[in-house]
């Protein structure tokens, strides 16, 4: 593994190779399939396992938004994911650059670029606010560290959270170090020192997962725990559920906007992306169950609220710690780990843009580093104060039809919006249009050559990416959108 920049070499002057030339052959590439694979579950696995799946999980009332979740990640997520890498593959530049080339290897219009340009915008609009949560993590280490939560009951624990969470200064402070330590990994290249951080970090971090499950067995409350996450109560979901079930799949996987279609844009020629997609579902989609297996034990057996919210990881982790055995050593361990877990997932979320305007402005990686680095950071204090100054400030969007009313976005300060329009809109639908242009537009023949797979897998694959997950994305818009409501009120009138 290098320590150098994975230059985005341009395979012609213009960087527009004829149409029928594969522009692989000297771009940098990842050293090995399991090398790309450590580094899309880099990728994947970060705050949205840990932090976001247990609290809208909780928001949404359980075992059938898990249910839901897990049905979009096998039927959208995968095949999506298949697609994603593979266009990244064959295109083999940043995402604006390889969709303009694909649309024209296949004799479509260049507007598909816009496709790209989409994720550049969502990738910087959620590592706005993902730097901030971050930054709630590095908080946590030095108060665990220093025993803060030993003994404490949930009310103090609560305390500790809500006094962090109100002090903009000390948000401003750890959201600018965690931002400083994502831009110096991009700026030095993807794989400088990342890929190691990958190597080591996560399976420490499954680990520590697995000693809080035990913990969690312990709370006399793990039956509930299950039962809540894996008994689904059809009656408790909405329309927004789906909704959010959907965008956090793609969320989760880091979907629709990008990230992947870069990373498999350094993917030697000989890897299977199948199998590189499957391994890293599987793994994202353990560490997220995981985490809620930990989670509402901890929830139920202190009698907590499993719907609190954004906050929800760092008031019942805390207090698990607090209580175990050496819970100050695996308590400051954990909330490293889980920084570096949102680390290695936000330099993804910025790798878009950063190769997107290299190769626009002709800047160098170092300034587009600085640059994107700067313009994240400003786009942040609106996640940073709608918790304190700006709290109060929330914006509604309610539908009101004759079938009844549609909340799209209740009481939402800026953090909230910014989440809802990236992952329940943003990610679909690039989602969508990755799916639509695999699976319909792309010559066969390339996509088969990409794919190498049988016959059999191949069929498959194509009716997931064609019919399947558009179909699924489209209802779901639709259905949020109070579309299908509408209709249905217009037919029994
Ligand atoms: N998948 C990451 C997580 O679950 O924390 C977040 C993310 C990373 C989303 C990269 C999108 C992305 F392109």
């Amino acid at each position: 593994m290098s320590d150098s920049v994975p230059p985005v070499t341009e395979p012609s002057a213009s960087g527009e190779p004829s149409a029928n030339q594969k522009p692989s052959a000297n771009r940098e590439q990842w050293s090995s399939r399991l090398v790309f694979v450590l580094a899309a579950t880099g990728s994947a696995v970060g705050l949205g396992n840990i932090w976001k799946f247990p609290y809208i999980t909780g928001e949404f009332g359980g075992g059938a938004f898990v249910l839901i979740y897990l049905i979009c990640i096998a039927s959208i997520g995968i095949p999506i994911m298949m697609a994603e890498i593979m266009l990244g593959r064959r295109g083999r530049q940043d995402p604006v650059t390889t969709m303009k080339r694909l649309a024209k290897e296949s004799g479509h219009s260049r507007a598909w670029g816009l496709l790209g340009w989409m994720g550049v915008i969502a990738g910087f609009l959620i590592l706005s606010y993902y730097s901030v949560i971050a930054g709630w993590a590095m908080a946590y280490v030095p108060q665990m560290a220093s025993g803060t939560f030993t003994g404490l009951d949930a009310q103090a624990v609560n305390t500790v959270f809500s006094t962090l969470v109100g002090s903009p200064e000390t948000l401003i402070a750890w959201h600018s170090l965690f931002l400083i330590m994502t831009m110096t990994v991009v700026a030095r290249g993807v794989r400088g020192g990342l890929e190691k951080a990958v190597t080591y970090l996560m399976p420490m971090l499954f680990v520590l997962l697995v000693i809080l499950i035990f913990y969690a067995m312990g709370t006399g409350h793990f039956a509930v725990g299950l039962s809540y996450l894996f008994n689904p109560d059809f009656s408790k979901i909405t329309t927004e559920g789906v909704l959010s079930a959907m965008g956090h799949a793609f969320f989760t996987l880091s979907l629709g906007m990008g990230a992947i279609m870069v990373y498999g844009s350094y993917l030697p020629d000989n890897t299977s992306i199948a199998k590189a997609a499957f391994a890293v579902a599987f793994m994202d989609t353990l560490v997220a169950l995981l985490a809620g297996m930990i989670i509402f034990p901890i929830v139920f057996a202190n009698s907590l609220e499993p719907g609190a919210g954004p906050g929800l990881i760092f008031k019942t982790l805390p207090l698990a710690f607090g209580q175990m055995n050496y819970g100050t050593f695996f308590g400051t361990l954990f909330f490293i780990l889980l920084v570096f877990a949102a680390w290695t997932s936000s330099i993804s979320l910025i790798e878009p843009a950063i190769t997107w305007s290299m190769k626009t402005f002709q800047i160098s990686r170092i300034k587009a580093s600085v640059i994107s680095g700067i313009l994240v950071w400003l786009m942040g204090l609106l996640t940073v104060f709608s918790f304190n100054i700006t709290s109060d400030f929330t914006i509604s969007s309610i539908i009101s039809t004759r079938y009844g009313e549609f909340v799209i976005l209740k009481d939402a300060t800026a953090f909230d919006f910014l989440d809802y329009l990236t992952s329940n809109i943003m990610l679909p639908l690039g989602g969508l249009m990755i799916a639509i242009y695999a699976g319909w537009l792309m010559k066969k023949d390339y996509s088969r050559d990409e794919l190498e797979i049988s016959r059999f897998w191949y069929a498959i694959w194509s009716i997931l990416v064609r019919y399947v997950a558009p179909v699924m994305v489209i209802i779901v818009f639709l259905n949020a959108m109070g579309v299908v409501a509408f209709v249905r009120s217009i037919m029994s009138a």
